[in-house]
């Protein structure tokens, strides 16, 4: 590999990394599988292994976790993380390594179940609970201590004089999660994706009640006290038992690899029967003496691993494979299958990507499937059962014309793409949609449902058309009220200022992520200059290889594009780099949709929201299910609290930098 291509890929699989991180750890939320994710990370690892000089200074390798949303509590020391296995051969390694590191042929491990939910550390001081912190980003976790206080499986007072911490696993149990899903179905809510998620969520909520609703538990695994009388983790685990903790049944003190191993395949059938989620198992060096002969990395122990199942898959049976355009004129087949029910979700489609994937895996309609899934959004097909194909098998028909305006596709290194780029609605509606997105231009009241209607009834064809609306245009528009129209018409002014980086990022242009379109900004600072950029000079540009620039240079070279960024320039819009327009530094807020209420401490309203914006946060009013946060002051108004809490929006109280010095005892 060439060490340009090598510095693109390593920028790619950092941005995907942070981003997956951000929804994991931050966003409750999943959309690839953990082996998926474990996946990526290697890759970079790898690559960084290859090319050293091209680790970036913040690389997603370097850390553990993801940012804190809200500036947390300092951990009295970093929550590190374990590395991760899928298989014997990397698990005989590891096993390999702790015993050359210690000098010895074979070493005492203590193998215990790998819980999956959310790490929290609590701290006892003279046998009472007195702390609780999320892992936050390792070194700074979220205050969690009332929550801590609703989980009957925590002790509030333990039989030691001395001070400690526990460290440990919050999660919902399989009991629980189906019971509350069930409610949600009853009430024709949206479903939790898996217990994870939710004991993630149900962590850091305000409410209370609500979060003894949801009946959360907890195991520990781990635990720090200046005391020499414990010598091995076994012994911790005894401990804890002791002082009445919650504890699985199964450990296991292995005295050699095969013994490991063969614990691992029976809590691989075994775990289908705990109450818990389970993703694998922690394979530690007992003794606490040669764990420190060992060590550890910045991120995670070299005493310890995790020894991880691979993702769960289920059967289905394909219906269709239906084809649908994207905003670059590609159009993707989506497999749409009998739904079936995978770690707790029920799913009906997924992607194929491309003819080449459906030609690879030989998949016809009505063949019978196996899907895979992780808690994540984008399932795959990973396999068809070719025994069980009947009569009824269709080869997959690939469209010869576009399925949304009919005009003839063009096929380009494997995907087919509709050309008729100006016409084709469906281009069109998804142009728009990447448009206004929160990452681009951000007009968030104008929802996918709002813009389809308006391409539909001709009022826009293209996303200049936005900024020549008006409330006369949009004032008979079925679903369009006063207030919407004025929120709009606002949200659409505003984002005339958003400036370079977001413009670019929002003209769609093929492989130009929010990244790349962030670097050309702050390289070239104005549309005007980057329009007579020729391709070599693109290609000077870090990280932009020959296809990107040439990519870029058709695309300002096209007249069509030409004359739009003049009407563009003619509408006002502000296409220059701004250079102290954001806090790069702090971007607690970066993404998030934020609603306040009451008063705060030693700031006021307004120089609330100016920092909240400078740290990428957008405000709004009133409290919807688009919100992410909601910010709760002193005397907030109740019927948002009441809405918030309907809505399960995540609560947070402010508080200000000289406050948390104070915290931070
Ligand atoms: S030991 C230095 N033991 O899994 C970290 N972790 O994927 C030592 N986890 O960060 C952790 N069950 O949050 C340990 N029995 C167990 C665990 C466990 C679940 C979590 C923990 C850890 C993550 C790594």
């Amino acid at each position: 590999m060439l060490e340009k291509d090598a510095k693109k890929l390593i920028r790619e699989l950092n941005d995907k990394i942070f981003y997956h991180k951000d929804l994991y750890f931050n966003q409750n939320k999943t959309e690839i599988s953990d082996y998926e994710f474990d996946n990526l990370v290697y890759q970079l690892e790898s690559l960084e292994k290859r090319f050293p000089h091209l680790k970036e200074e913040k690389s997603a390798t370097n850390s553990v976790g993801a940012s804190v949303q809200k500036k947390g509590l300092k951990h009295n020391f970093p929550m590190l993380s374990l590395l991760n296995t899928y298989s014997r051969e990397d698990l005989q390694k590891f096993y390999s390594r702790v015993c050359k590191l210690t000098g010895q042929t074979e070493i005492e491990t203590f193998c215990e179940v790998k819980i999956d939910g959310v790490a929290v550390s609590i701290l006892y001081k003279k046998g009472k609970l007195t702390r609780a912190l999320t892992r936050g980003d390792g070194m700074y976790g979220e205050n969690i201590f009332n929550n801590i206080l609703q989980i009957d499986d925590i002790p509030k007072n333990i039989p030691m004089t001395e001070d400690l911490e526990i460290r440990g696993e919050v999660f919902i149990s399989k009991t629980k999660f189906k019971e509350l899903n069930e409610k949600k179905k009853k009430l024709g809510e949206e479903l939790w994706a898996n217990a994870r998620n939710l004991a993630s969520a149900t962590i850091k909520l305000l409410d209370i009640n609500t979060i003894r609703k949801r009946h959360p538990s907890f195991i520990p695994y781990s635990l720090f006290i200046k005391n020499d009388k414990i010598k091995n983790q076994s012994e911790i685990i005894a401990f804890l038992k002791e002082w009445g903790f919650f504890l699985p049944n199964h450990y296991m003190k292995a005295t050699n690899f095969e013994e490991i191993f063969s614990f691992t395949k029976i809590i691989e059938k075994k775990r289908k029967d705990f109450d818990f989620e389970s993703d694998g198992l922690v394979v530690k060096v007992n003794s606490f003496a040669l764990q420190k002969k060992i060590g550890e990395t910045n991120q995670s122990p070299k005493w310890a691993i995790a020894y991880k199942y691979k993702p769960k898959s289920a059967f289905s049976k394909l219906k269709k494979v239906v084809f649908q355009v994207g905003r670059t004129g590609a159009v993707n087949p989506i497999a749409i299958f009998k739904p079936v029910r995978i770690n707790g979700s029920l799913i009906q489609k997924a992607s194929l990507h491309n003819s080449d994937y459906i030609e690879k895996l030989d998949l016809c309609e009505n063949d019978i499937i196996e899907v895979e899934k992780g808690g994540e959004v984008i399932p795959q097909i990973i396999n068809i059962d070719k025994l069980k194909r009947e009569k009824d098998f269709k080869k997959v028909d690939f469209p010869q014309l576009c399925p949304s305006c009919g005009s003839t596709l063009k096929k380009e290194e494997k995907i087919l793409y509709c050309v008729n780029h100006d016409n084709c609605l469906e281009q069109q509606k998804s142009k728009i949609k990447h448009f206004v997105s929160k990452e681009a231009m951000d007009i968030f009241s104008l929802g996918e449902k709002k813009i389809d209607l308006l391409v539909e009834k001709k009022l826009i064809s293209h996303s200049k058309d936005l900024y020549k609306l008006n409330f006369n245009s949009l004032k008979n528009v079925p679903g369009f009220s006063t207030v919407s129209i004025k929120t709009i018409l606002k949200e659409i002014e505003k984002s005339k200022q958003k400036g370079l980086e977001y413009f670019l990022f929002a003209q769609g242009i093929k492989h130009i992520g929010i990244n790349t379109a962030k670097i050309l900004a702050k390289t070239f600072k104005s549309i005007e200059n980057i329009k007579n950029i020729s391709k070599e000079e693109f290609e000077k540009v870090e990280s932009i290889g020959e296809k990107v620039s040439t990519g870029l240079f058709n695309f300002f070279q096209n007249p069509k594009i030409k004359n739009d960024l003049l009407e563009y320039k003619n509408l006002n819009l502000n296409m220059t780099y701004k250079e102290d327009d954001y806090d790069d530094t702090d971007n607690t807020f970066f993404g998030k949709i934020v609603t306040i209420s009451g008063t705060f401490p030693n700031i006021t309203r307004s120089q609330l929201i100016q920092k909240i914006e400078k740290q990428g946060g957008k405000i709004i009013n009133s409290i919807s299910k688009k919100v992410d946060i909601f910010l709760v002051g002193k005397n907030p108004t109740p019927h948002k609290i009441e809405k918030a809490k309907k809505l399960e929006i995540e609560m947070q109280d402010y508080l200000p930098d000289e406050i948390l010095s104070f915290y931070e005892t």
